[in-house]
């Protein structure tokens, strides 16, 4: 199979393994690309994709401008704080005033859980999801996916922990999402507050104890606190958060085996984990944000070439 079963990328739930296989594989294609003096290919010469951002990004949107240009795509930039939102215009209207100027491919990111999936229903062009609230961020889960698997091989079989803000996190969604499809173990770590009741029906274990996890796991992936998402307090201070859930360097070396540390961006240093975690040679953070660019490469290229 060489084309996706999707006509948009609107998350990982509706894609299938052979869809995530392709484009992971694509993806190490790209990466060559991109490790080559030369880093731009015609792949998308004549294709127009709006970056439409109504909620901040520093990875997710300049990732995706960057591997539109790596592809020679035509691009244009929105950002609904300095746009014609604010005198009242629907999202629909926006982005339908956006087509009209000839536009192939919308990559959003808004607040509102679902936004993506509602476009999709509304408009012909094809639609990429970067971010949609607390719902799913799919090219975060599969930039993630993509540098497990360059660090450990075949994600079959591979212990991964999500900790921390769970409740408020797509990105913990997306990547419960598309490691299990790709045989991963997962368990969540975190205060009860911050796990939805519904996790288990995912298939996915509960652990509160911050060192069990991390001794059964072969990757720990280290959420933020969104604190923007929180509308009550979840817990009795970031202190305390931090004393039973951040990972630092003394409870890293405690651990009977070297583990991979990933983290989605942005880090709050000294709360999830401290700077030289990081910063250690087991942190994969940095591969994670230079893997996002090939991996969005492989997104936009495969939707593209899709009729
Ligand atoms: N990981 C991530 O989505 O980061 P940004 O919010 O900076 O895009």
């Amino acid at each position: 199979m060489n084309k996706l079963s999707v006509n948009h990328l609107l998350g990982i739930k509706q894609i299938s393994k052979s869809d995530i296989e392709l484009i992971l594989n694509t993806a190490k294609n790209f990466k060559e690309v991109l490790n080559r003096p030369i880093k731009k290919v015609p792949s998308l010469r004549d294709i127009t994709i709006a970056n439409l951002f109504f909620e901040n990004s520093t990875r997710t949107r300049l990732s995706f401008e960057l591997a539109q240009k790596r592809l020679s795509a035509d691009v244009i930039n929105f950002s609904a704080s300095s746009s014609s939102v604010k005198k009242g215009e629907t999202l629909v209207d926006t982005v339908n005033n956006i087509l009209a100027m000839k536009v192939d491919m919308i990559v959003m990111r808004h607040s509102s859980p679902g936004a993506a999936v509602f476009l999709s229903k509304k408009i012909k062009a094809k639609i990429v999801n970067a971010g949609d609230g607390a719902h799913e961020h799919p090219t975060q889960a599969l930039l993630d996916a993509f540098s497990i698997q360059e660090k450990l091989g075949d994600l079959k079989g591979k212990k991964i922990v999500i900790v921390g803000d769970i409740l408020h996190s797509r990105v913990a969604l997306s990547n419960i999402f598309c490691l299990q499809k790709m045989g991963a173990k997962i368990k969540v770590c975190g205060p009860l507050t911050l796990i939805p009741k519904y996790i288990e029906s995912l298939g996915v274990e509960v652990e509160t104890d911050l060192r069990k996890a991390l001794e059964w796991c072969d990757v720990a992936n280290m959420l933020r606190i969104q604190l923007e998402r929180q509308d009550i307090k979840y817990f009795p201070s970031l202190r305390e958060y931090s004393m039973l859930y951040g990972l630092d360097k003394t409870l890293l070396n405690s651990l009977s085996k070297k583990i991979i540390i990933m983290h989605p961006g942005p880090i709050n240093r000294g709360v999830e984990i401290t700077s030289d975690v990081a910063d250690s040679d087991q942190s994969i953070i940095l591969d994670q944000v230079e893997n996002g660019v090939a991996v969005r490469m492989a997104v936009m290229f495969l939707l593209a070439g899709k009729q």
